[in-house]
């Protein structure tokens, strides 16, 4: 199974067009080993031929520009594209804005919980996307689903759960507890490649045969979500900030990680202390905000991400598992 990240930034991309803050300031100006980064994306394979995207950023259209493997093949028919499946784990625009680049009717399967699935039919846009073309499909909240796009099974399957989250951002409604978030407005992915998850004798699904985790937001880590990690050969994970207050800490926003959505990286009760007891082949961070001192090559921060044994997802970044 290949993996490769297409998007390695939280919403807003690096830089934010906006953005004229040190870290978004070293990034436009090139300087050394600051890397521009899309918003939060992965491309999954198990064949090389046919593709499925977690989450379809507002930069897709790039991305693709970037990926030979997700262009149309010089051998292939005058329209078509190797990406047969949208996998979405919420429905924040950095993960849903790229659907609408996805129109000009070439067959293709959106693959969300039924939460995420409303907001795409409340939203008359997405009807760009003709319902004769392209299939939305019900992920479970937890549950595992062999995924397959309109030619046939990918060769993938999904173990979909609910991870601690937030509604996305324009759907919050401050009159409500937890601003309206409900079950299913954010999930967490195992992906394997291969046949169908298929529970052992004591009901479990066997974990020795998943490959990777794809959790590009969270907003804590509590035992259950340990227990299901502990042992997988890849966890990219949420690491949108550092610090929580990081963004106020730059003078550019009042909101918390926590506010987000987002556990932080760095310190106590972080992401890195949380998973620093469970048992993973690689660990790594994607859905970076523009304002994560991780950005910054040498910086304390960075040296201590790597320094854990994390490792910093970039555009373009492969994993061949
Ligand atoms: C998030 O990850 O918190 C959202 O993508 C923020 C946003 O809506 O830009
Ligand atoms: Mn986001």
């Amino acid at each position: 199974m290949k993996l490769r990240i297409i998007g390695s930034a939280a919403g807003g991309g690096f830089p934010q067009w906006n953005c004229n803050a040190p870290l978004s300031r070293a990034v436009r100006e090139m300087r050394p080993g600051f890397l521009p980064r899309t918003q939060s994306s992965m491309a999954a394979s198990a064949d090389s031929e046919s593709w499925a995207l977690f989450n379809a950023s507002p930069d897709i259209r790039q991305q693709i520009a970037n990926t030979p493997e997700l262009q149309p093949p010089p051998d292939g028919p005058l329209r078509g594209s190797p990406i047969k499946v949208v996998v979405l784990t919420n429905a924040d625009v950095d993960h849903i804005a790229g659907l609408l680049t996805l129109r000009e009717r070439t067959p293709l399967v959106i693959y969300a919980t039924a939460r995420v699935l409303k907001t795409l039919a409340d939203n008359s846009i997405f009807q760009v996307l003709a319902a004769d073309v392209v299939e939305r499909r019900e992920l479970p909240i937890e549950g595992v689903t062999e995924i397959s796009g309109p030619d046939g099974p990918l060769g993938l399957s999904v173990e979909t759960f609910a991870v601690p989250g937030k509604v996305a951002l324009f759907l919050e409604d401050n009159a409500a507890e937890g601003f309206g978030t409900a079950p299913g407005d954010t999930i967490g992915i195992a992906l394997r490649a291969g046949d169908t998850l298929l529970p052992g004798a004591d009901g479990v699904l066997r974990r020795d045969s998943v490959r990777a985790y794809y959790i590009p937001g969270c907003a804590a880590v509590d035992d259950a979500l340990k227990a299901r990690l502990d042992g997988a050969s890849c966890l990219l994970f949420d690491g949108t900030v550092f610090n929580d207050t990081e963004m106020r800490d730059a003078g550019v926003g009042e909101k918390t990680g926590k506010r987000m959505g987002h556990l932080h990286i760095g310190g106590p009760g972080g992401s890195i202390e949380a998973l620093s007891d469970v048992a993973l082949d690689r660990r790594i961070f994607v859905h970076i905000n523009n304002t994560n001192p991780i950005l910054e090559p040498g910086s304390a921060a960075e040296r201590a991400v790597t320094g854990a044994g994390w490792e910093i997802g970039y555009d373009g970044m492969e994993l061949d598992l």
